[in-house]
Order: C-alpha cells, then structure tokens, then sequence
C-alpha cells in the first residue's frame, strides 16, 4: 500500500501566517505540520510516500524533508499541483506513483491523537472499495464547515459537503483508503460550484456502490488548516498530549 500526503492549497483561511509560507511548514508544538502526517503514514505501516504541494514554496518541503530518511520512508516522491484545484484533483497527480497498489491518503494539516494503522488494516482485509475515518463533532457550527456522513444502519448512505443541516454529529477527517479505481473515479469528475474536484464526490461513488467501509476514531482529531483558533486548539493538544500516539 502506497501513502500519499496532500500539502498544497493557498491555505487561506490561516492568512496572513501563510503568504510568507506553504500551511504545512508551520509549526505544531516543536516540528512543521507535515511531519506529522509523515509520522502517521509511517506508523500505519506505509514507508513509500508521495507528498503532492505546489505554490511559491514547494521547494521548501525538499529541504525539510530531503528523500525521507529521518521519517524512516523507504521512497519518498513529491509531486506539484500548478494551481489549487481541489483534493481530488491533487489526488490524480498521484496515478502512476501508485500504479495498481492501494493507496492511504492524508490531507497534511489533519492532526490524529492516536494511530490510524488499525483502519489500514481492517481495508487490507477488505476485498475492495474504500474506507474513512470519522470523528465525533459535538458543534453543528463546526459540522458545517467539514464533509458529514449520513449514517443508516451502521453504514453511510451519503456524505454532504459542509451542509447547513448537518445529517448527523460525525465529520469526515482527511484520511482515506482506496482501492486503484479511484484514479478513473477521479477522471469522470466535474468540478464543484467552487471550481475543485472534490474528495467528497469520490467518496460518494464508493457510498452509492456500496463499496465504502468507515471507522469511528478513538481520542483526538483536529484539522490544522481550519481556522486560527482550530490551529491553536491543534497545537495546544499536541503540546500536551503527542499525536499519531499508539
Ligand atoms: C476537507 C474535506 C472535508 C473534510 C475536511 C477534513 O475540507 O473536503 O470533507 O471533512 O477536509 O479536514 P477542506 O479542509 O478542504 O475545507
């Protein structure tokens, strides 16, 4: 299984903090965000990794993260997005990198208190398909602003991108497994109202092929990249409490 981490975007809603950086250089505690999702693939069992960014620091993450070998990666690639165009789209860069292998994804400013490995696990016995990880949102205004699962009989009948009603009181965090058929769901895509191909249009063809499998997460989730106060929120459990802990 091939991991991919997705580090690109303008990271708008953290401005001004990233117009003189890439969102996931800035700092969780002691180390810059990426590190982090590095860790969490690392842990998970995933050792070839492709780190998908674009912009005006691109370069960055090279020096940071040279070929991988203070994250114990094995093969360590990077990809550019030429303009933002969605996490879908930056997904597709990733086709040949992964070839026929299945593929973990992670969005770069998701933060995990515990491990993920237990979900790679339970899809290496899937027989196909795909599967996400959800967490538990108490606040409907925070619901809003995330991908919401609705759930029947313990499995998901459909998932609404930031919904001003949402469906229920879980939120779907930035980690996904595939299967190799995600790279011609991701070709027949249109692009969304806000012009991007969205990860959440991909995950709703698995749903409606009753091919899409979920976990509930245990302990923290946080996404970085959300708001200033989400960042703080990130930062100060990290501090305290580790992340990708097992
Ligand atoms: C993205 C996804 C959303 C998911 C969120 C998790 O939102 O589209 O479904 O809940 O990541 O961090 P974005 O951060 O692009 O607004």
């Amino acid at each position: 299984m091939k991991g991919v981490l997705l580090a690109g975007g303008t990271g708008s809603r953290l401005y001004p903090l990233t117009r003189i950086t890439n969102k996931h250089l800035l700092p969780i505690n002691d180390r810059p965000m990426i590190s982090y999702g590095i860790e969490a693939l690392v842990k998970a069992g995933i050792s070839e990794i492709m780190v998908v960014t674009g912009g005006t620091h691109a370069g960055e993450f090279l020096r940071l993260l040279s070929n991988g070998d203070d994250h114990d990666v094995d093969l360590l690639c990077y990809a550019y997005q030429d303009r933002p165009g969605g996490i879908a789209e930056a997904l597709g860069l990733t086709e040949r990198f992964v070839g026929d292998d299945r593929v973990l994804v992670m969005l770069a400013d998701n933060i995990f208190g515990k491990t993920i490995k237990p979900t790679v696990e339970a899809f290496m016995e899937q027989p196909k398909g795909a599967r996400i990880v959800l967490s538990h949102v108490e606040e409907p205004s925070h619901l809003r602003h995330l991908g919401v699962p609705e759930l029947r009989d313990g499995k998901v009948v459909g998932i609404v991108e930031k919904p001003e009603n949402p469906p229920s009181s879980y939120c779907v965090t930035g980690a996904y497994c595939y299967d190799p058929t995600v790279y011609s769901v991701i070709s027949n895509l249109v692009p969304s109202g806000r012009g991007e191909l969205e990860i959440t249009d991909v995950n709703n063809y698995y749903v409606e092929a009753e091919m899409m499998e979920y976990d509930v997460l245990g302990g923290f989730w946080g996404d970085a990249g959300e708001s200033i106060d989400a960042y703080y929120e990130v930062n100060d459990h990290v501090r305290h409490h580790g992340a990708n802990l097992s």
